[in-house]
């Protein structure tokens, strides 16, 4: 029996979905520039498959996301609609929009859509009620399914009301075919132990969510690698300050605390000995300094090349790699480099190859290696919850 046989889920191939109204919860939480513009439409692009076996049942699709943290605020930046028009394009289709996600306008929109059309509702986060996992919440949107689909990996760790309320209201429910992917993929690492050459390179600046996931991978990986803007934090556990770095004084002992479990645990757990530094996030002129000589008014902005040889050195004898989050802020060339030197380092690997993260993607394209790794995954935090539960609180919801 294959680990997603175990979780006792159907899949959407599994369920009845002809002519029905099939509410598929999906991940368009999809990077955008400063001025808003969408930088990379991979998670709409994943989502295909799930939509085109909706189509070919000739279902009636409703499309529902969250975009960013609007706090439960309508926000201009975060619409869906331009979403809505991507989808248009790629699926060479009419693609409906509605304003709101609940309500009397979006049910009456989801009334008139016929078989083999396709709407999509306003972003879930507007409404302050779906961050709260609210049942009344739940109840609106579960007016709008016959069939509650799951496709939405990426955002599975959170206990949002469209994630894990919506799906106990609907009794015909399943994963999408991302997320049975997703699953597929991933659990490939569950059941490792230290020893078996697991080795996690851990990046990026959700330090909160990724700090404290590292504590569980302490027990299955033989070395760690950091970096990104939480490497300052872990650095400033150690009493190194790299002048105007970020770091987050509040998880400072949950970085100590990991530190020392690391030790305990004969883990290899290594920072970056050297940072590509400005004096400012858009500043094009940079420098290299070490941990030992930072000055006060620059700040560490990627790591620098003394890391990244260590780095490369340091991945010999891995057989499974897993990638979540960049070394710097890849997005700007002159903070780039560390993060896709490492990553092409680890392409080349002869290991199974893992990298997680809504910016793994753009990372990956950039870096030339997108079809090299194992498996990209659409998750960040989602695939590390998963790997240290074997489950998520939006598949649990789906049984
Ligand atoms: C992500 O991009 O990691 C997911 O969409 C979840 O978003 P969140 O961290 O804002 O909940």
């Amino acid at each position: 029996m294959s680990f997603v046989e175990t979780l006792n889920v159907k899949s959407i191939k599994e369920l009845a979905i002809r002519e029905k109204r099939v509410f598929i919860r999906t991940d368009y939480n999809i990077p955008l520039d400063n001025e808003g513009n969408i930088t990379n439409i991979n998670r709409i692009e994943r989502t295909l498959p799930t939509i085109k076996h909706a189509l070919e049942h000739n279902s009636r699709i409703i499309l529902a996301s969250h975009l960013g943290r609007p706090d439960g605020e309508r926000d201009p930046l975060y619409s869906l609609e331009p979403i809505a028009t991507i989808l248009a394009e790629v699926l060479e289709r009419d693609v409906f929009f509605f304003e709101d996600c609940v309500g009397m306008g979006a049910q009456q929109m989801v009334r008139d859509i016929k078989p083999g059309q396709i709407l999509v509702l306003e972003n879930l986060r507007f409404n302050p009620e779906e961050k709260k996992n609210s049942m009344t919440f739940a109840r609106e949107l579960a007016k709008m399914c016959d069939v509650y689909i799951n496709d939405a990996f990426g955002v599975s760790h959170r206990k949002d009301a469209s994630v894990n309320a919506l799906p106990s209201l609907v009794d015909t429910k399943g994963m999408g075919l991302l997320m049975k992917k997703e699953i597929e993929e991933l659990s490939k690492l569950i059941g490792l132990k230290r020893g078996d050459g697991f080795y996690s390179i851990i990046g990026g600046s959700k330090v909160l969510d990724k700090i404290t996931i590292i504590r569980p991978m302490l027990e299955v990986v033989d070395r760690i690698m950091i970096g990104g803007a939480m490497a300052y934090t872990f650095l400033a556990a150690k009493g190194i300050k790299l002048g105007n770095s970020k770091v987050e004084e509040d998880k400072i002992s949950i970085a100590r605390e990991i530190i020392r479990g690391a030790e305990a645990r004969g883990v290899d757990l290594l920072f970056p000995v050297d940072h590509v530094a400005a004096k400012t996030f858009d500043s094009t002129e940079t420098e290299i300094f070490s941990n030992d000589n930072f000055p006060e008014n620059m700040m560490a902005l990627d790591i620098g090349p003394e890391t990244v040889k260590m780095y490369v050195e340091k991945l010999e004898g891995c057989k499974y790699v897993l990638w979540n989050g960049p070394m710097g802020v890849f997005e700007k060339d002159q903070f780039a480099k560390g993060s896709l030197a490492l990553a092409q380092a680890v392409a080349s690997l002869d290991a199974h190859t893992v990298a997680g993260g809504g910016d793994s993607v753009s990372l990956m394209k950039k870096a030339g290696v997108k079809d090299m790794f194992t498996h990209i995954s659409t998750g960040g935090g989602a695939s590390l919850e998963f790997l240290k539960n074997n489950t998520l609180p939006g598949i649990d919801a789906l049984r």
